[in-house]
């Protein structure tokens, strides 16, 4: 399910007011760009936003922000917010290898949906859940770190729960045909095409 690349991407999704084009500028205090102390909620690999942007309308007294690697996903994100008003969701297009540069103890959970599988034992490391992306996941936690996965991908799904429980974290709700309230874009595809999603829940104190 390959994007076609969209020249101006940059640009557009810098005249939506929900993205934020300075994200380390609110390294460690993002609650006053929310305004609230509310708990803060990150996505990471949001794509065309539609698990975010469901999550903030139902959950007002929850803040999300959707990471983004690239732009062009993100145009998609911006045009489903244009006639819609909420204060609860930030957008930012940031590469999560860097993430400790834009958030500091201040995040409640983490969703990682449908993150890409990198199959490849070099590519290992890019996988959003290997213990290099974990380390840097410690450091955003406020308080408990909860992580919530969801893939159609099981050897990614099996490495997860490994590194997951190799990392400290119990494993408290584990699904192998999971049906959630909020789906994802990909989430969609794979429920059409009659694929099973994959479930995990791991916190750690
Ligand atoms: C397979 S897509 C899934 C998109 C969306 N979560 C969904 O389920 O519809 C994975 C997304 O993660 C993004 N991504 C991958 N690595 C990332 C990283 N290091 N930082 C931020 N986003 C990343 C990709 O650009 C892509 O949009």
């Amino acid at each position: 399910m390959r994007l076609k690349h969209i020249k101006n991407a940059d640009e557009i999704i810098l005249l939506s007011p929900y993205l934020i084009s300075n994200p380390t500028d609110y390294k460690g205090k993002w609650n006053t760009l929310f305004n609230n102390n509310n708990p803060i909620e990150i996505e990471i690999g949001t794509g065309k936003g539609k698990f975010i942007i469901s999550k903030a309308i139902n959950n007002p007294n929850i803040n999300y922000i959707g990471i983004e690697k690239y732009s062009t996903p993100l145009v998609g994100a911006t045009k489903k917010l244009e006639s819609i008003k909420i204060d609860n969701l930030k957008l930012i297009c940031f590469d999560a290898f860097n993430i400790n540069d834009v958030f500091d103890k201040e995040i409640s959970k983490i969703y990682l949906n449908f993150s890409d599988p990198w199959p490849k034992k070099r590519h290992a490391k890019r996988r959003l859940t290997s213990p290099s992306f974990l380390n840097k996941y410690d450091l955003l936690f406020k308080n408990d770190k909860i992580i919530e996965l969801k893939t159609d991908n099981k050897d990614l799904f099996e490495y997860s729960c490994v590194t997951f429980e190799e990392y400290g974290y119990n494993i408290t709700k584990i699904d192998t045909s999971y049906l959630d309230e909020y789906t994802t874009e990909y989430e969609d595809k794979f429920i059409s095409n009659g694929v099973n999603i994959n479930f995990v829940h791991v916190e750690k104190k």
